[in-house]
Parts: C-alpha cells; sequence; structure tokens
C-alpha cells in the first residue's frame, strides 16, 4: 500500500504529459480561432461583443440560460471553450469560415431543448453558437405567412401571431420555450398535425448559411436541400438563420378539454375505444392520452391514470355530439368543455392558467426544470386489452416512466411520406413518448431513471413497429446510437438514421455529401457523408 508499481507511475506520469501537450495544442487553436473571428468582423457589426469564454464573467450564465435539461447541468458536463451569441448573421459566417478552416466541432443552439442536450454538450472540445439574440417574427397577415428567426421561441410565434389576427394560428409543439431552430427543421408537431401536418409542413422559405459561409434562400439552395432542412434536423447542413411559414386558420372558438379516469373507473375500456378511433376522428380533434401511475382509491395500492387532453377546432356543442358518437365511453360533459380563442388553448395545453395575460408566451424560461430522459415509438395497430393490461402492471412495477400516446391520422396520414424528411405518415395509429423527469443530480440517480425508462421501452416491444423500430427526431435518443467521435460515420449513421428517416436516409446521405462533403456539420446523431467522401477524407 502507498507504494506505486513502476508501471503504474510512467502510465500516470505519461497520461500527465500528455495532457499538458494536448492542452497546449487546444489552447493555440482556440486562440487561432478567436483570432480568425476577430479578423472577419465587420466594423458595422463588431463580433468581440458576442464572444464568451470561460474567463468571461457571465459565461456560466449564458450557457446556462438555456439548459433545458439539468441532466447536463453537472459540473462533470463537458462545457465549451467559447460560445458566440450572434447577433448578426456575419457572426455565424465567420463562425462557420473559421470553424471550418480548422476543422473545430461547432454546436448550434436555439431554444435548448434537446433532450440529449446535443446543442451544447460534445465529447470532444467544441463551441456552441448561441441563436437566442436572433429572434425576430414579423408577421404577414395579408399574405398569412411570417418570417421567424431560429432564436425565436414557439411562445413568441404564438404570440406574435396572436397579436395580429384572431383567426390565424401555427402548428407546432406545445411547449412555448421550445426553439424554433431545432423544432423547425427537426419536423415539429403538436394539437393542430392532424389538420395541419407537422411545423415543417408548413416552411416555405428559409435564410440559411452553408458550409462555405454562403447566405442562401430557398431558390438560391435549391429545392434538394430546402427538403433535407424541413425535418432532416438543422445540424447536419448548415445553420438556418430563418424560416417562412405559412399560418394556418383556426377559428376563433376553440375548446379544450382535460378528463382523468383510473383504472377503477374504467380507464382499460375507454383506453380500448380511444385506440379505435382517435386517428380516424375529424381532423379537427386531437385527443392526447397521457398515462402515469398515482395512488388509488384503496389505500396503499397503485393504479394507472389516463388522462385524455384535447383540442378540438370548433366549439364545445360540436364536440360534444362528435364525442357522443364516436367516443362515448369517456363520457365527456359540457363542464368538461373549455372555450377559450386558440392562443388561449395554447396556455391550457402548457399548464399555465388560461386567464394569464398572453404575454407570458414571451417568458424564455420554462417553469419547471428537471432531469429528464425521453424516447419515442410508433403503434400500427390496437393494443389488445390483455396487452394493455400487462403495460399497466408493468407501470405499475416501475413507477417512473409515463407515456403520452399522440393520435396521428387526417392530414398525418394524407402527406406522403417522402414529402419532408420526416416519413411517419400513414399506417400509423399513434406515437408514444416514454418520459422521465427527476430532481436528483448526479449519474446514479440518471441511470436510475434512465434504466427506468429502457425497461418500459422494452416492454412495449411487441406493440409497437419493427424493422425498424422507428423513432422520432425531435425526441433525441442516443440510446439508438451514436458516433461517439462526433465524426459519423456511415454504418454508424444508418443505424440511428434509418430509425429517425426510414427511406428517406439515404436521400439525406446524398444531399449531405453535396453539400457538406467533409462533414463539417455534425454532432453525435448527424446525417453521414456517403462512405466514397469518408475514404477520400483519410487519403
Ligand atoms: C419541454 C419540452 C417540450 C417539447 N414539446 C415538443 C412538442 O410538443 N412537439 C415536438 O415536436 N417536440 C417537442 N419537444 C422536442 C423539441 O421539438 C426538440 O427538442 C427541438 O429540437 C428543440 O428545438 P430547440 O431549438 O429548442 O433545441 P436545440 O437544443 O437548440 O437544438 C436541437 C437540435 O437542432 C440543432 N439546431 C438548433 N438550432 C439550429 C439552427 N438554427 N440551425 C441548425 N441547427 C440547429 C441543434 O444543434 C440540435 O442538434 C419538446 C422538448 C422539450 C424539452
Ligand atoms: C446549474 O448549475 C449551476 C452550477 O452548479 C447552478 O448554479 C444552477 O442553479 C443550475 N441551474 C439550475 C436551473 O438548477
Ligand atoms: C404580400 O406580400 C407582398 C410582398 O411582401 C406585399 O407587397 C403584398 O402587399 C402582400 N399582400 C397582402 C395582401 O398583404
Ligand atoms: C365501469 O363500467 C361498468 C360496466 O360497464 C359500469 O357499471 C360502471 O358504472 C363504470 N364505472 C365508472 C366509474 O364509470
Ligand atoms: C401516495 O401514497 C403514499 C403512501 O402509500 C403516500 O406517502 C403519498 O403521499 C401518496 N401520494 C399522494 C400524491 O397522495
Ligand atoms: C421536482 O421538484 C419540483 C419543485 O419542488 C416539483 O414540483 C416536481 O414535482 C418535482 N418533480 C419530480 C419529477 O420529482
Amino acid at each position: 500500500m502507498g507504494i506505486l508499481r513502476p508501471v503504474a507511475v510512467v502510465t500516470t506520469l505519461s497520461t500527465i504529459l500528455l495532457s499538458i501537450l494536448w492542452r497546449a495544442t487546444l489552447d493555440l487553436a482556440q486562440e487561432t480561432f478567436l483570432q480568425c473571428l476577430l479578423e472577419n468582423s465587420l466594423r458595422s457589426h463588431p463580433i468581440s461583443a458576442a464572444i464568451y469564454t470561460p474567463q468571461s464573467s457571465s459565461y456560466s450564465s449564458v450557457l446556462e440560460s438555456y439548459i433545458r435539461n439539468l441532466r447536463f447541468n453537472e459540473t462533470s458536463t463537458p462545457k465549451p471553450f467559447l460560445i458566440l451569441t450572434a447577433s448578426h448573421e456575419s457572426h455565424i459566417q465567420a463562425a462557420v469560415l473559421c470553424a471550418k478552416k480548422q476543422d473545430i466541432q461547432m454546436k448550434v443552439r436555439s431554444g435548448g431543448h434537446d433532450y440529449e442536450g446535443l446543442s451544447y454538450v460534445s465529447t470532444v472540445p467544441f463551441f456552441v453558437l448561441d441563436m437566442f439574440n436572433l429572434r425576430s417574427v414579423d408577421v404577414d397577415i395579408g399574405n398569412e405567412t411570417a418570417w421567424v428567426q431560429t432564436g425565436a421561441t414557439l411562445g413568441e410565434v404564438y404570440y406574435r401571431i396572436a397579436e395580429r389576427s384572431n383567426i390565424h394560428g401555427f402548428p407546432a409543439g406545445v411547449c412555448p420555450t421550445v426553439g424554433v431552430g431545432g423544432h423547425l427543421s427537426g419536423a415539429g408537431y403538436g394539437n393542430m398535425m392532424r389538420k395541419y401536418g407537422v411545423s415543417a409542413d408548413n416552411i416555405i422559405d428559409a435564410q440559411f448559411i452553408d458550409a462555405n459561409g454562403r447566405l442562401l434562400d430557398r431558390k438560391s439552395m435549391g429545392e434538394e436541400l430546402f427538403w433535407a432542412i424541413r425535418g432532416g434536423g438543422g445540424a447536419s447542413f448548415g445553420v438556418i438563420l430563418a424560416y417562412k411559414i405559412k399560418l394556418v386558420r383556426v377559428p376563433q372558438k376553440v375548446t379544450s378539454f382535460q378528463v382523468e379516469r383510473t383504472l377503477e373507473e374504467n380507464a382499460t375500456d375507454i383506453v380500448d375505444q380511444w385506440q379505435h378511433v382517435a386517428d380516424k376522428l375529424p381532423e379537427e380533434l386531437f385527443i392526447r392520452l397521457a398515462l402515469d401511475v398515482v395512488n388509488s382509491s384503496r389505500s396503499g395500492e397503485k393504479t394507472v391514470r389516463a388522462s385524455f387532453i384535447s383540442l378540438f377546432l370548433g366549439d364545445s356543442e360540436t364536440l360534444l355530439s362528435i364525442m357522443n358518437e364516436r367516443f362515448p365511453k369517456l363520457g365527456l360533459s359540457k363542464s368538461d368543455c373549455i372555450e377559450t380563442s386558440w392562443v388561449r388553448s395554447v396556455l391550457f395545453w402548457a399548464d399555465i392558467p388560461i386567464e394569464t395575460k398572453i404575454d407570458v408566451l414571451l417568458d424564455r424560461t420554462p417553469q419547471t426544470l428537471v432531469s429528464l430522459k425521453r424516447k419515442s415509438d410508433y403503434v400500427k395497430e390496437p393494443i389488445p386489452k390483455a396487452g394493455l393490461e400487462g403495460i399497466w402492471k408493468r407501470m405499475i412495477e416501475l413507477q417512473v416512466p409515463k407515456m403520452f400516446f399522440n393520435p396521428y391520422g387526417g392530414k398525418m396520414a394524407e402527406i406522403p411520406s417522402t414529402k419532408i424528411p420526416f416519413p411517419h405518415r400513414a399506417g400509423n395509429l399513434w406515437k408514444i413518448q416514454y418520459l422521465a423527469n427527476w430532481n436528483e443530480s448526479g449519474i446514479e440517480a440518471a441511470n436510475h431513471h434512465i434504466g427506468l425508462t429502457r425497461k418500459l421501452y422494452d416492454y412495449m416491444t411487441p406493440f409497437v413497429s419493427r424493422n425498424p423500430r422507428e423513432a422520432y427526431l425531435n425526441y433525441r435518443d442516443v440510446d439508438l446510437g451514436t458516433s461517439y467521435n462526433g465524426k459519423p460515420v456511415y454504418s454508424e449513421g444508418r443505424v440511428y438514421g434509418i430509425r429517425y428517416f426510414k427511406g428517406n436516409f439515404d436521400r439525406l446521405v446524398q444531399i449531405k455529401s453535396k453539400v457538406d462533403p467533409s462533414n463539417f456539420f455534425r454532432n453525435e446523431q448527424s446525417i453521414p457523408v456517403l462512405p466514397y467522401q469518408e475514404n477520400r477524407d483519410d487519403q
């Protein structure tokens, strides 16, 4: 004890030496990069004010401002050597040109909601291009369109639309703090998808900075690249500065409800009926099913609670007549129905009291932050009742993970699966989201909760899609495979790529190989370049 074996001493010494050497080269590379940024600064838009290094006093607060999964707010989480809070397109162009020259890993962050923190964490040295200063939303009601910069949140988009019109909206996610950049480039769905498709189905133009630092729009980038950045994930192709979106019509009055039933209240029968109608109801009606474990009315026992959360683009009378005819087992009553404007239904869905002033949608900080894990699945056939009962039993054993079932059908089933890279269309009854949230910090708590989520996911195998087992890109899940060195290899990329994009994966690879052959825009789950191009890099 206390005596180190010679081999250990040598190993330790060389490790220290190596890390000193490594640090020296790294610092030099970082210094060169910083210099390059400053040299590429325009006098009219100095870049220096947008640069934060770990030495800057506000570095930590800038970094933490958009960490939306506290699992990645630990001292052990890898941190960027620099954050660039771009406030002008020239800052993005400088970042791309300088980083590409030195092959430095860049991460682009808009709202920071990536479930695996891929926009602000990396296993290799990296910097963050932060988009939050680029967040203008210009609504053109006459043309029913809007130009939205990617640093905007969904709440800002909804607010700016509602400010101008009470009969327009936009089909996107239910959480107002989600960023436009990741959400729209990765598809983006919400409670109007059965009528209007995903967000990316409603993008009509873009402002985009490519691997050569060029600022392009739809016309100059061409239809192939424009196809890719509507659901293929922005991070594989370039930096999206703004999207032009098509607004959609909403009635002046919409109806929401949330109705809960436990197993003692016949939840199994009601869920069974939901399975057979949810994707076939009129496309104005979206009924999410949330499942979690709660205390039963019988003391000391647990039960499963099924919550039916709905948006209907119409009034409560019409809704009640549809429900009585198509989904009577829920027993929806007039008093369950909440009629509001569309924008107030956004508050309802975000768990914000509906009478709150709507400027709450401009708040960029979520009401609560937790550590979390998410996974996804697609269901193609109703689950037999015995299957449901088995699922309840498993959920009660595991207790932690919840599930959301989000019904498809309607417009989702009509849009061809090749129209944009997002492939999950006809044939899907609903998508499952697995959710685990926890407040404890540290790796042990994380492993515990992630482990439980994987167990529920494993249990669901017989009931969900297979070959491939499909997944939704915006429900980022590194369990599906990664390229750990940050340089996606085609064969590795195909593993997760097929699950996120099915048959569209190969087209994304073709486009990627053409527009970014040196694979500058990459992350742990990006689209790889063709194998030929990988080899060429090595020669
Ligand atoms: C609380 C919460 C609620 C959610 N609700 C929904 C929902 O209702 N519906 C739904 O579909 N999804 C939902 N999501 C998932 C969400 O759509 C994705 O996490 C989305 O990618 C987040 O976008 P972001 O800009 O906030 O994320 P970021 O973490 O900033 O980015 C996500 C990915 O996109 C890349 N990226 C970001 N901006 C750009 C850009 N300007 N150019 C190029 N690449 C970029 C990043 O590098 C990263 O790879 C939710 C997530 C959370 C945390
Ligand atoms: C993130 O971590 C920092 C440093 O430990 C801490 O000060 C901050 O409160 C954390 N953020 C949240 C939202 O918990
Ligand atoms: C539509 O946009 C064009 C170009 O921005 C503008 O000239 C025109 O007035 C707009 N149309 C309406 C009806 O507002
Ligand atoms: C459950 O279903 C049974 C049989 O259909 C019915 O008698 C009972 O009232 C239902 N319970 C609730 C709480 O709806
Ligand atoms: C659930 O029951 C347990 C005891 O069985 C109790 O400690 C806990 O507070 C209950 N939770 C709620 C939300 O009532
Ligand atoms: C985490 O803590 C918050 C605030 O105390 C609480 O409201 C929430 O229920 C907790 N979440 C979990 C998953 O324990």
